[in-house]
């Protein structure tokens, strides 16, 4: 367990409680998931329930309770970009990584989520890899970008 690891991202924090999301952010940028020993010593040095606590990793996609790959591959299916083939796209990724959706290659290399929106619906078929959003993706394309990581 790395103790002083979460009491550095708890140091950071003036007030605990009301920042709960922020030092969840943390803890995901650090270990790439939420461990949950780690939760359970965060549990107690801030003094909030692991109830709380696990209603928040679950609600928000961006956490993840297991671990997860060096890179994190979103593919959009919301309307726009499953009107203009995201689904195409979905398949290629999967082909490639040889995964399913919330899955995580052996390599941990890559994990593969599916969204929603990533808010460049009028560029669709969009993807996120790590922080940077590639539109107007193709089979083609995706693979290439797989293949420059
Ligand atoms: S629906 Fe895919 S970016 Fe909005």
């Amino acid at each position: 367990m790395e103790k002083e690891k979460i009491d550095h991202i708890i140091s950071k924090f003036p007030e605990t409680k009301g920042n709960l999301i922020g030092i969840l952010h943390e803890i995901q940028n650090e270990f790439r998931y939420l461990p949950e020993e780690e939760l359970r010593y965060l549990s107690r040095e801030i003094e909030v329930p692991m109830t709380q606590i696990y209603s928040i990793a679950n609600f928000y996609n961006r956490f993840s309770l297991t671990p997860t790959g060096e890179h994190e591959l979103c593919v959009c299916l919301g309307t726009a970009c499953h009107v203009k083939g995201g689904q195409n796209v979905l398949n290629q990724v999967k082909k490639d990584l040889k995964i399913n959706e919330e899955e995580t290659t052996e390599d941990m290399k890559f994990t593969l989520k599916v969204v929603r929106c990533l808010g460049a619906c009028s560029l669709a078929p969009a993807v996120m890899m790590d922080d940077e959003t590639h539109s107007n993706m193709t089979p083609d394309l995706v693979k290439e970008l797989i293949k420059s990581f």
